[in-house]
């Protein structure tokens, strides 16, 4: 058998199989889901029982995330559409935009390139990083288990541009089997290109395999005749007193209007084959072969089916527009032309795919309630074309910003159903842990390993001696949060007791050092911590940063490069006003550190709420899942947002309220506020 190799597809004899780390899936955020709905969700798997099903966000990398999935999905998903990157550094970065300031006439909207982030370039770098080798080896490990997620009658299909397109198929091919290979579909993604010393590239290959070769779900779609076919060919109209005319060449090029009618083109009925004797006939006045028996043709005329066009003319049969099911849909596709720049779909992420495409794919190779799925959802066009054709749907992105852009068009869908944000976590990060850090036996000095791993990340010197104290870096303490749960309030409150215990007053100096603060690094944060715990520590005299251990920490290679960056968590101000029953929400203030934006951008930024691009609310938050209970977000249609909203308990009783906020950086930032309803 001929074989594609690449560096890195064997080992001692062997082929390199893809991860296969389980890891459980946490639930972050659910969407659209009614108070009754999520209780009936608790009230079931109280009981163990099934939970209903919900479509499925889920933010993270495929190495984690297919696996991850196979426990429960192996061999039920109907149909896989995959866009996997290609050689460009482009899918990650994105157009964000500066809405207008809301108090400023002058001010207008304008848009900045908000870069890659490292997480985001990393996994760039691990696709491509030796090139097209580890492309290879990271496509064939996704493949493997695209594979196995599949029904027995399911199909994938794969998008790739020219540049990849001959080695994935060969891959494909591999683990499909050739005989499986069922089309490569040929996209016409532009109308022109740019390139005069070569032919431009005008179109991307979308392979389609099925799991099966006998048996897979397969739908015959037509398309609509193109506008010059019907001019060209539909040149009768039979008006509703049944007299017919002919188009004259004005009326076909749309200089003078066409009468009310039902359009007719004319086909023969004469038989191509002349040597069928038993069809020789005199019908109308012509002794011809015909394509029928007389006894058939004299039916369809007296029908009014059959005509002649001219006097004594040989007859003809109409052939009415309304009754043309169009042209069948072959692998050619050149009838879907790419989003447009100002179309009310296009959602500024830059390798968006047009709703109409998927739309082919999903209705010629799924049915009514399958599951669709999409891997590299992007800005999410899968998964709402899902969503719109009543199907259910699992999407993930390694993309803050995907996820983000996938939530917001979602929402705009009417109907829409409810749905999961899910990511692996804190699962991923103890899986990490434990890989990345010896001493099993001994798991203080595991965390000690790990702690002392992270201060080295941000430059900081270990300290020895405190239990909440870490390390110091320029004058300050440093606190290194566990991998596996939040920094909780109580956990900033043990770090100033031992601030002030063992460290001292401001004044104090350990060695040359003066200390007069604590940088609190953490994976995750309870919700509403930067402002409550600043408060405190202020009240305590102590400078509290609170900095996010960035996700490119668990890989090597990252770490290696030395480009990992902890980021200042974003501060937001929430005003509560309460009367009787109805609570109003107001967002008050939001500030974002620096160090994440270019310089432009800030200086653009002249009013607290243009930070914004989203912001939902949960009523009643029951320290589980962020129910998103009502939201309001910018659109291309709708730039305005709105800043305050109100909400009317139904019951007395002591609620928390958690407000959650997207910046048009993609970065989210929640606050949670206690209540009481009396
Ligand atoms: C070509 S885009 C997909 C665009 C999408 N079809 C659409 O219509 O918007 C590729 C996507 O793959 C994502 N991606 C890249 N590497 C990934 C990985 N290792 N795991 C999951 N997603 C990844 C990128 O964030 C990007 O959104």
């Amino acid at each position: 058998m001929t074989e594609l190799i690449w560096e890195g597809k064997y080992k001692d004899g062997k082929k390199v199989a893809p991860v296969r780390i389980a890891l459980p899936f946490q639930t972050i955020e659910t969407v659209n889901e009614s108070v009754q709905e999520r209780q009936r969700a608790l009230d079931l798997s109280f009981s163990g029982k099934q939970t209903e099903w919900r479509n499925r966000l889920i933010w993270g990398d495929k190495k984690y995330v297919l696996p991850s999935l196979l426990p429960e999905f192996a061999g039920k998903i109907n149909l896989i559409y995959i866009d996997p990157p290609f050689a460009t550094g482009a899918d990650f970065s994105f157009m964000a935009t500066i809405p207008d300031n809301p108090e400023s006439e002058e001010d207008e909207s304008s848009q900045f390139t908000k870069e890659a982030s490292i997480i985001e370039q990393k996994a760039y770098r691990d696709t491509w990083g030796k090139g097209l080798d580890s492309y290879l080896q990271w496509f064939y490990g996704a493949a493997v288990l695209l594979r196995e997620l599949l029904t027995e009658n399911g199909s994938i299909f794969v998008h790739c541009d020219w540049r990849v397109n001959s080695f994935l198929r060969v891959v494909l091919d591999e683990i499909f089997g050739t005989s499986n290979h069922r089309a490569e579909v040929c996209w016409k993604k532009a109308t022109k290109t740019t390139a005069f010393n070569d032919f431009g590239s005008e179109h991307d290959s979308i392979l389609l395999y099925s799991k099966n070769y006998d048996n897979f779900t397969f739908n015959q779609l037509f398309r609509g005749l193109e506008d010059d076919q019907i001019k060209k060919n539909y040149v009768y109209v039979e008006k509703e007193d049944g007299t017919i005319i002919k188009l004259t060449k004005k009326q076909i090029d749309g200089i003078e209007p066409v009468s009310k009618g039902k359009r007719f083109r004319t086909i023969p009925i004469t038989n191509m084959n002349k040597n069928r004797p038993n069809l020789k006939y005199e019908f109308l006045g012509h002794t011809q072969v015909w394509a029928k028996s007389k006894d058939k043709l004299v039916e369809e005329y007296k029908q009014g089916l059959i005509i002649q066009a001219g006097d004594g003319t040989i007859p003809v049969k109409k052939q009415y527009l309304e009754s043309n099911k169009g042209v069948k849909v072959n692998d050619l596709w050149i009838d879907i032309a790419p989003v447009q720049g100002g179309s009310l779909e296009n959602t500024g992420y830059p390798t968006q795919k047009p709703e109409k495409l998927l739309s082919r794919i999903i209705e010629s190779s799924s049915d009514g309630n399958d599951i669709i799925a999409d891997f590299f959802c992007g800005s999410g066009t899968t998964l709402a074309v899902a969503e719109k054709l009543g199907r259910r749907w699992i999407g993930s992105d390694l993309g803050r910003f995907a996820i983000h852009t996938t939530r917001k068009r979602l929402l705009q869908i009417p109907d829409l159903k409810p749905f999961v944000v899910q990511n692996l976590g804190k699962y991923e990060r103890q899986v990490w842990q434990g890989a990345e850090f010896s001493n099993h036996e001994n798991r203080n000095l595991q965390e000690k390993d790990y702690r002392n791993f992270i201060l080295d990340l941000y430059h900081a010197e270990p300290v020895n001696g405190y239990v909440w104290l870490h390390g110091f870096k320029a004058g300050r303490m440093v606190h290194v949060g566990a991998v596996d749960s939040p920094v909780a309030l109580g956990d900033v409150k043990s770090i100033i007791q031992e601030f002030w215990k063992s460290v001292g007053k401001p004044t104090d100096k350990v060695g040359e050092v003066r200390y007069n603060g604590v940088d609190i690094l953490g994976w995750e944060f309870a919700f509403d911590i930067n402002e409550t715990a600043k408060q405190q520590a202020a009240a305590s005299k102590v400078d509290v940063k609170f900095k996010k251990i960035p996700r490119e920490v668990l890989d090597k290679r990252a770490v290696d490069a030395g480009d990992v960056k902890f980021f200042e968590l974003a501060a937001l101000d929430v005003k509560i006003k309460s009367s009787s029953k109805k609570v109003e929400v107001s967002l008050n203030d939001f500030v974002i550190p620096p160090d994440d934006v270019p310089e432009d951008v800030q200086k653009a930024i002249t009013h607290w709420s243009q930070w914004i691009d989203y912001w939902a609310v949960d009523w009643d938050y029951k320290d589980d899942t962020f129910h998103n209970q009502w939201q309001s977000y910018r659109t291309k249609k709708n730039p305005k947002i709105e800043l305050s909203t109100s909400y009317t308990y139904p019951d007395k009783g002591k609620y928390t309220i958690v407000v959650k906020v997207i910046d048009i950086l993609g970065n989210d930032t929640t606050k949670a506020i206690n209540v009481e309803i009396k």
